[in-house]
């Protein structure tokens, strides 16, 4: 499968919020905690997508995906909160990095956290913020990409099912 990587703009977006929907639900009923809960629908994966294309319209958020070239089937995703408050300009938060439940271990994560850092270096960000499930796939990804824990907060979150887990900020100094 050869993959295909690219930044979304809004319109791009919309014309895809299908896929989009359908990813995030399938990362949802997985057990990712990515801010839902189950039961999670696909009209309220649209209704968040929309209002993420609404963020990328504006300017506060970039958004990429990965996709299968062949199939043009969305593998993964991952956005960048740039619209933060006037004292952060040189700062961005990584957000809702997620890769279909079938298409995971092949790099489509790392290779999305990497076209994230090139946009965010040529944007002259110096500081990357995020967080996710202490011991996660992802904690694991983010300090094999070099990312640095800045501590973990217990209780901070929950699972779909509605277990309770602890979440470990990590940041990325881009010099
Ligand atoms: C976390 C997630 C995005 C990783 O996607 P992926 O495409 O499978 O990750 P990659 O194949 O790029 O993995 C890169 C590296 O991350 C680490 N990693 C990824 N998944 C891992 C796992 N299940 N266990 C341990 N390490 C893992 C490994 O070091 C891996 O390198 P390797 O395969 O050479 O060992 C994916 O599991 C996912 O979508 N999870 C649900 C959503 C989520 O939790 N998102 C994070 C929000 S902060």
């Amino acid at each position: 499968m050869t993959v295909m990587f690219r930044q979304l703009g809004h319109a791009a977006l919309r014309a895809e919020l299908t896929g989009f929907s359908q990813l995030l639900t399938a990362c949802v009923e997985a057990g990712a905690s990515i801010g839902f809960m189950a039961p999670f629908t696909l009209e309220q994966a649209q209704t968040f997508w929309s209002g993420i294309a609404n963020k990328v319209e504006a300017g506060e958020r970039l958004i990429w995906a990965a996709q299968d070239e062949t199939t043009g089937e969305l593998l993964g995703t991952v956005q960048l909160i740039i619209g933060l408050p006037d004292n952060q300009p040189h700062r961005g938060d990584v957000a809702k990095l997620m890769v279909s439940p079938a298409a995971r271990r092949r790099g489509v994560a790392r290779l999305l956290m990497q076209a994230l850092e090139a946009e965010a270096r040529s944007r002259k960000l110096r500081t990357l913020v995020l967080d996710t499930v202490t011991g996660s796939p992802a904690d694991s990804l983010y300090r094999q990409l070099g990312w640095v824990e800045a501590g973990p907060v217990p209780d901070y979150a929950l699972f779909p099912d509605g277990t309770p887990c602890s979440t470990t900020f990590f940041y990325r100094a881009l010099g």
